[in-house]
């Protein structure tokens, strides 16, 4: 009897901070839930999966350049759209961050929030668009969802070019700074290796690798680190002060959405320090071996997507709905 009523306060105190927690908009997904607009909005992710299917049969190269737009709105001011935002008077937007030279994506994500303010006005966030879009793209060449995108984000009101610069790692940033940009959001170093595994696809420029073929310490010499045979085919790419064009960064599968990074990375074929520096710290290169395993990796990604897509998001009654993603209301 006794038992029994502990039992019953242990629960309903476990259920009262629950609904106080997801209130709050914590919790595990930070209040996001499945299917947020299938109430008032129900043909949302439907519309969303429809204009995404458009517009990469159209620009192939668009899954990499919303996965990348993805990660830095998540790691500036959490996943609320900032980085869509344009500048104004007030503010230098996110996109003026040398970190953000090169996004993309914009014009995919615009077009859906026009479609959807058609069928259900002021209710579909940038963010959740962004989220959604990103998934779709991606997981466009399974014809299945690589990962699940809880909704219900609002979006932000403020984007800051210096914030950006702050939070964005860099092509040259070492292993200690990226972790420490990572654990500041909450992801482990688990997190940063799933999560690098999206260099699968995409295009990096050869103005942030060169120093590592021509000029490494200054005296004309090459990265030590990087393999001998991957320097010599990315020097028949780029030249010393190449400041234009782009390599892909998997060169055997770059538009294929696979494990196939952590193979190049363990051949010393990383393309930025960024990549290579996974490979400097004990663990982070013990979790990379891990991810040659392919199911490993699809589940490691989707785990850390889920939590990437959690960070610092505004819900209930925070931000706001934009009626256009490059403006605030
Ligand atoms: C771990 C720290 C990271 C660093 C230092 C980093 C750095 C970079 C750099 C320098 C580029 C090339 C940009 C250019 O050429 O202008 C790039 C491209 C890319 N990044 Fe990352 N990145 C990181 C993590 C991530 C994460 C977590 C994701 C997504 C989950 C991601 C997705 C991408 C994609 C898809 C591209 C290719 C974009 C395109 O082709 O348009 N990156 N990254």
């Amino acid at each position: 009897m006794v038992t029994n009523k502990i039992l019953l306060l242990i629960l309903v105190t476990a259920c009262t901070i629950s609904v106080i927690c997801n209130a709050k908009g914590s919790g595990e997904n930070g209040g996001l839930v499945a299917n947020f607009y299938g109430q008032n909005c129900s043909r949302a992710e439907e519309i969303v999966q429809t204009v995404i299917k458009r517009h990469v049969s159209d620009d192939p190269s668009l899954p990499a350049k919303l996965l990348r737009l993805y990660f830095h709105d998540c790691v500036v001011r959490g996943c609320d759209a900032s980085v869509l935002l344009s500048s104004t008077e007030n503010f230098q937007s996110e996109q003026e961050s040398g970190a953000n030279r090169r996004l993309g994506g914009f014009e995919a994500i615009d077009d859906i929030k026009a479609e959807l303010e058609k069928e259900c006005q002021g209710i579909v966030s940038c963010a959740d668009i962004l989220a959604l879009a990103t998934r779709d793209a991606v997981s466009l060449q399974y014809g299945r969802p690589l990962w699940e995108v809880p909704t219900g984000r609002r979006d932000g009101t403020i984007s800051s070019a210096l914030e950006a610069s702050r939070n964005i790692p860099t092509a040259f940033s070492s292993f200690n700074v990226i972790k420490d940009i990572f654990r500041r959001k909450g992801l482990s170093i688990d997190d940063l290796v799933a999560l690098s595994g999206a260099h699968t696809i995409g295009v990096g420029r050869c103005s942030l690798f060169s120093h590592r073929l021509y000029n490494f310490t200054g005296k004309g010499d090459q990265d030590p680190s990087i393999n001998p045979s991957y320097a010599d085919f990315l020097r028949t790419k780029c030249g010393p002060n190449d400041g234009r064009t782009t390599v892909e960064m998997d060169p055997e599968s770059s538009r294929s959405f696979d494990n196939h990074y952590y193979e190049i990375l363990k051949d010393n074929k990383g393309l930025f320090t960024s990549d290579a520096t996974l490979l400097t710290n004990k663990k982070a290169s013990k979790v990379a071996s891990k991810m040659l395993d392919s199911e490993t990796f699809f589940d490691e990604f989707a785990k850390s997507m889920l939590k990437m897509g959690a960070i610092e998001v505004l819900t209930g009654t925070q931000g706001q709905i934009r009626k256009k993603c490059n403006s605030i209301n």
